[in-house]
């Protein structure tokens, strides 16, 4: 008993108890707090930075798809070109769902483009692993070995509008120079891009932080799955104003001041003000035991009803061979039932379970779609050098 009483002692010592006051430190705030923690990483990854010139949020500094996914992977040096190509996602979801009515492209050219990027310690262990290149990958199946990426590693999905084109997506009319105030705004080729949605992951948790973020003018953006924000919206709930994709038009997301707080100590684009967290996911299912959906409006367009950031990526994973298993995660078990039935098969794994002997049939890629969807493949002749799917994002 005197041992157990002075262990709970030492504990309260190394928490900060003090004068009967218990220290506010939190052991894991991206399991306690994932709304806290995504605006966290959202001031991290959007920081200034010198010398980039129009690239001058740290996430646009990073290594793209293209940079990684190539012969010899290079990290970018200064300030690293814009590099937007098509949604990969909808391409993916079109061979999977053949009868699918593809995006309607106003123009020919897609309106939306996207762009991946990922920070120093992500990149390394993509490259010091060979998990670029489909032989890496084959290599990595054969030794069973589980790919876990390093705990500071970061990854970023964005998507942009060309500032010409906004008024086709959500009907601004201003002028650019109005248009850079409203939007984090890049330049590429001499036309000006609008960042309008983004994802954030980082591996601070095993499973990942998932986050996504939305400029608060996009069309439909709290449609089917509502906006959740516990940390930094004043409303903390909006409820969607349609159970389907629309454009409906939400209103701002007022900032809450603990939010403010850490746009106060941020150095970042003041056009950052204007975006708002959409949702933060930090496990596959509630404490209901119902499966979590989180999508954006714009990058999981015409599946956010099924989406779930962290079952979809739990999927990711390759065969023997150095293949994909799942079509870009879409198949007919892995993002869920269709709306409404409510009895979607949750989690990452496989329901087609048997008995017998577990049988590996994919190495998972920890969660990294990239690395099963874009790896080059070195295995044919003649070698792929850069991404078909991935090289232009
Ligand atoms: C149905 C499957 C699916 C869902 C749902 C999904 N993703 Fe992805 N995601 C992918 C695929 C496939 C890629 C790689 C191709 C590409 O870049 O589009 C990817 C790429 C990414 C990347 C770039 C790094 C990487 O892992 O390759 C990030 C970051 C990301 N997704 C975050 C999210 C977040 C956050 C959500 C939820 C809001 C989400 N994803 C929902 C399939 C999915």
């Amino acid at each position: 008993m005197r041992g157990v009483i002075a262990f709970v002692a030492v504990a309260g010592a190394s928490l900060g108890m003090m004068g009967g006051s218990v220290a506010q430190s939190d052991p894991d705030p991206a399991r306690n707090s994932p709304d806290r923690q995504s605006w966290e990483l959202f001031m991290t990854v959007n920081a200034n930075v010198a010398g980039g010139g129009n690239n001058n949020a740290l996430f646009e500094s990073w290594a793209s798809d293209g940079d990684t996914f190539r012969t010899s992977p290079v990290w970018p040096s200064g300030a690293a070109a814009m590099q937007i190509g098509p949604r990969a996602l909808s391409l993916a979801f079109q061979r999977a769902h053949p009868r699918f009515t593809p995006e309607v492209l106003p123009g020919g050219a897609a309106l939306v483009g996207e762009e991946t990027r990922r920070n120093k310690p992500d990149f390394d262990f993509i490259v010091q692993n060979n998990l670029f290149k489909v032989s890496g990958l084959k290599t990595a199946f054969a030794a069973s070995k589980p790919i876990a990426f390093p705990v500071d590693s970061m990854e970023v999905k964005a998507n942009w509008v060309e500032v010409d084109r906004l008024k086709e997506f959500n009907g601004f009319s201003g002028t650019p120079i109005e248009a850079a105030a409203a939007y984090h705004v890049n330049s590429t080729g001499g036309k000006q891009y609008a960042l309008v949605s983004f994802h954030i992951i980082s591996r601070l948790v095993p499973d990942w932080t998932w986050a996504t973020f939305e400029h608060e003018d996009n069309p439909g953006r709290c449609d089917v799955i509502g906006c959740k924000d516990s940390f930094g919206a004043v409303d903390a709930y909006v409820a969607p104003l349609s159970p389907v994709e629309s454009q409906t038009h939400y209103p701002g997301c007022a900032k809450t001041p603990a939010v403010l707080a850490l746009f106060a100590q941020a150095h970042v684009d003041p056009a950052f003000a204007n975006y708002c967290l959409k949702g933060s996911q930090s496990n596959f299912t509630d404490s209901s035991g119902l499966a979590i959906r989180l999508g954006n409006s714009v990058t999981e367009q015409s599946f956010v009803a099924q989406s779930s950031c962290m079952t979809c990526h739990g999927r990711a994973g390759f065969d023997a061979d150095g293949r994909p298993t799942t079509s870009g995660g879409f198949d007919p078990t892995s993002i869920g039932a269709p709306p409404g039935t409510g009895n979607a098969p949750v989690g990452p794994i496989n329901s087609s379970w048997r008995e017998g002997d577990p049988m590996r049939f994919g190495l998972p890629a920890d969660f990294v779609w990239s690395v099963p969807f874009c790896a080059i493949d070195d295995a044919t002749e003649p070698p792929e050098t850069k991404s078909r799917l991935c090289s232009s994002k």
